[in-house]
């Protein structure tokens, strides 16, 4: 059975070890705060502050340090024998304690054996007998969207690959199935610090993990289904079989949301920006350096975390172990210093590819490949079939570490 219940640890790592720190070469410190519902829904002006105060910033609303600038998130995501994800990537220590041992906070040699599992269905190879079905699904519902001539792309149209095909690949229960897309955004709000929104959402996830370990085992899950394979996996020995339910969420958590705000922030740029539209309907092949740019300037994950694992010196500062790190990828997508006019959507941009959206080294998402593959099969039958997009309604979500729009009522020429 679960131990979802388990109790959280009694004092916060952070806490305890910020006391430690009062001899110590010292980080710039700020009172700015990351996680008001005003600073999730406009974080960037946040955002450069920070970079401007330096590499590395001691939060005292959090008492952990946090990593706003480009070249030290991707040195940090490199660096998983100081910047561990088996201590935990989320900011709050009861998340922490639940997730161990799964694929997201885990570090080699361990990760590397569970990821060989989890990414056997969606390496590239795998994933091109998938192409031709994504680009029917997303030619029918592009086409039904647009001959209504105004709809919701974040109800009508961005969650209908993920919903639909991901979650029939996953072969799940259909019982309990519908709530997935509750459950998505739940998981991702406990990877805040504790706030009013990680405790309402703590229950919430507490139900996904409930499902995991009741109905997403043999018996139940469809045959040759992406979590089937999972228990096959571990039949064969590859795998310790408890840590299945556990691995059950790599697939569930982070392959909707992610990917359904992606395509709602694409389609909402390109409302914003038509000349940019212009140039990927005139030369659709720049479609996969789009949609970087668009994961890039959008950052549908804006920050995770690591904990420090060994003592560490940055910029002259000492990161003792025991610490926490906030890697701000949304931050680093924007960072001056390496973007040239980073605030601007441009799908001409090179070097996009080298955006920290999709993180970077050892954990880097592995559902990229997917998420590509069905944005730019939406994005590329839109291109066919609309001259312009024009916006008519936007609304924000708020979420502890995404950013996404959950109303996008377009109009389409
Ligand atoms: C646009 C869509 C997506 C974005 C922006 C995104 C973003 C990310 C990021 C930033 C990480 C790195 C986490 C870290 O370094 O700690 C990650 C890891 C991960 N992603 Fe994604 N993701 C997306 C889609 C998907 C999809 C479709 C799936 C599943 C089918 C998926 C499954 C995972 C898993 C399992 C990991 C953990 C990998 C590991 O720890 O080795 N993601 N993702």
């Amino acid at each position: 059975m679960t131990d979802w219940r388990r109790p959280a640890l009694q004092v916060s790592r952070s806490r305890v070890w910020k006391c430690r720190r009062i001899n110590m070469p010292r980080a710039p410190s700020s009172s700015l705060e990351l996680f008001t519902t005003d600073a999730l829904l406009d974080p960037f002006p946040v955002y450069r502050k920070l970079r401007d105060l330096g590499p590395v910033v001691w939060l005292d609303a959090y008492g952990m340090f946090v990593l706003p600038r480009y070249a030290e998130v991707r040195g940090a995501l490199e660096n998983w024998e100081v910047f561990s994800s088996a201590g935990g990537v989320t900011m709050n220590d009861e998340m922490n304690e639940k997730l161990k041992g799964g694929l997201l906070c885990s570090d080699p040699p361990n990760h590397e054996t569970l990821r060989k599992v989890i990414e056997r269905p969606l390496t590239p190879k795998a994933l091109s007998s998938l192409r031709e079905r994504v680009t029917a699904e997303a030619e029918a519902i592009v086409e039904k969207v647009v001959a209504k001539g105004t709809f919701d792309v974040a109800s009508e149209l961005a969650p209908h690959l993920p919903v639909s095909i991901v979650s029939e690949l996953v072969g799940l229960p259909e019982e309990g199935r519908e709530r997935m897309l509750d459950w998505a955004p739940a998981n991702f709000d406990c990877f805040g610090p504790i706030n009013a929104r990680t405790t309402a959402a703590f229950p919430v996830v507490g139900e996904m993990v409930h499902y995991a370990f009741t109905q997403c085992v043999p018996g139940k899950l469809k045959p040759g289904g992406w979590a089937q394979m999972i228990w096959d996996a571990a039949d064969r020995g590859e795998i310790d079989p408890t840590i299945c339910p556990f691995l059950m969420n790599d697939y569930m958590g982070p392959s909707l949301d992610t990917t359904i705000f992606a395509t709602i922030s694409a389609i909402w740029l390109f409302a914003r920006h038509p000349a940019e539209w212009d140039i990927v309907r005139g030369n659709p092949a720049l479609l996969p350096q789009a949609i970087n740019e668009a994961i890039r300037i959008e950052s549908p994950i804006q920050a995770f975390s690591r904990y420090v694992a060994k003592d560490h010196e940055m910029d002259g500062v000492r990161l003792p172990k025991g610490s926490r790190a906030i890697l701000l990828f949304g931050s680093a997508n924007r960072d001056e210093r390496r973007w040239d006019d980073a605030d601007h959507f441009q799908v001409n941009r090179r070097g996009t590819n080298e955006h920290l959206g999709f993180g970077f080294g050892e954990h880097q998402c592995v559902g990229n490949n997917l998420a590509r593959m069905e944005i730019r099969a939406l994005l590329s039958a839109l291109t066919k079939r609309v001259k312009r997009f024009e916006l008519l309604e936007m609304e924000r979500g708020v979420n502890n570490v995404l950013r996404g729009i959950r109303k996008c009522v377009v109009s389409v020429h």
